[in-house]
């Protein structure tokens, strides 16, 4: 098959969403596909080469490892020669209608939120992943949670638009400790566990550079599990320990931070409620082929859901690859599975 990988684009996530990317092309090459790897944002810009001759370029190694710190989004935006406003670069569409199907590796703004899987739809270009609703209402944090929280248990929260102005109100009546995080980020971008008065106001300080929407959530203390979907079922289940700290961008992606235990080492009971709940919120939000739920879980057992991730990462320290190995699906194996399940998923639609 021919196969565009999508990644990069402007999100703060860019560089874990590239390194996903340079990953997955590889295992599709791999795998005897002619596969393609392309930024969103940049597409053939500055490129002397043709669509067509990224299928034989090699893939960058150097794109597999993540730098410490999120991309400064101005910068990037001002690196790409052709300008314009666009979010998608020259040449991409026509690349993706060119392509058998189009791989997302995208993750966050730009990838994640239904926008980029509605433009595919319209083209008429089969995609990875779910489609352009669940994509949307998943990204967002208060809107998932409103629908799920009737049927799974999840941390009690308020969402609030964050000004100059309510921050003082904020600190007055916030009761602590909370968590403070973006509605509509990922990769730990902007979240932050305030124990006391000084740390609130600093989260909700960056809350504001952020564009002010902001849940502030109910801590939970206990152990931080996550459960990866595919094709309906739910993979074992992975604890994570950081070894310092939550489990934040620098922790998520820079290799030996944390220490990723598959299976969850857990009573079976655990494991057969959260893989009841993730998936339960997966068709609550109407997902498909594959996803990622994050949780903690309490001493006694009971899972908190937190958020679903609908692009989760494909990175060398990612928690679906060691999901799917733990079944013994190895990494070129579930690319390929994401795809014949993703082209299923998609055939009604073309
Ligand atoms: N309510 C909470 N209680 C305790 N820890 C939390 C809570 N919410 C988030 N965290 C921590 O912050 C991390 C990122 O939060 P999450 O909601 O998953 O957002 P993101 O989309 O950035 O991954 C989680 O993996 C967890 O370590
Ligand atoms: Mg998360």
């Amino acid at each position: 098959m021919k196969i565009l990988v999508l990644a990069g684009g402007l999100s703060p996530e860019r560089n874990v969403s590239l390194s996903s990317g340079a990953l997955i092309a590889q295992a599709l090459r791999d795998l005897g596909h002619q596969a393609a790897l392309v930024d969103l944002f940049f597409g053939l810009d500055g490129m002397d080469v043709s669509g067509e001759e990224l299928y034989s370029q090699p893939i960058p190694e150097k794109l597999r490892h993540i730098s410490p710190k999120a991309p400064d989004l101005g910068e990037i935006r001002a690196q790409r020669k052709t300008g314009g406003r666009s979010a998608i670069g020259p040449g991409v569409l026509e690349l993706c209608v060119g392509a058998d199907i189009v791989f997302l590796a995208l993750h966050g703004s730009c990838g994640e939120d239904g926008r980029i899987q509605a433009t595919l739809d319209l083209l008429g270009v089969p995609y990875t992943g779910s489609g352009y609703l669940g994509s949307a209402m998943a990204m967002d944090k208060d809107l998932t949670k409103r629908l799920v929280a009737g049927e799974v248990m999840t941390p009690r929260w308020e969402t609030v638009t964050v000004t100059q102005e309510n921050i003082p109100a904020l600190l007055e009546r916030t009761e602590l400790p909370v968590v403070v995080k973006p509605i509509a980020s990922g990769s730990s971008i902007g979240v932050y566990i305030a124990h006391d008065r000084p740390e609130l106001e600093h989260a909700l300080q960056e809350s504001v550079k952020l564009g002010g929407r902001t849940v502030l959530e109910q801590y939970v203390s206990g152990r931080e599990i996550q459960v990866a979907l595919l094709e309906n079922r739910a993979l074992p289940s992975i604890e994570i320990i950081p070894n310092e700290g939550f489990y934040d961008y620098e922790n998520k992606y820079q290799p030996g931070a944390a220490r990723e235990v598959c299976p969850a080492q857990i009573p079976q009971e655990w494991e057969k409620r959260l893989g009841e709940a993730a998936l339960k919120v997966f068709h609550i939000l109407g997902l498909g082929v594959y996803s990622r739920a994050d949780f903690i879980v309490t001493e006694d057992g009971t899972p908190y859901f937190l958020e679903i991730n609908t692009l989760p990462g494909m990175t060398p320290t990612s928690l679906v690859p060691q999901e799917a190995a733990a079944v013994g699906i190895s990494y070129p194996a579930l690319c390929q599975r994401i795809i014949d399940a993703s082209l299923e998923e998609r055939k009604e639609s073309l």
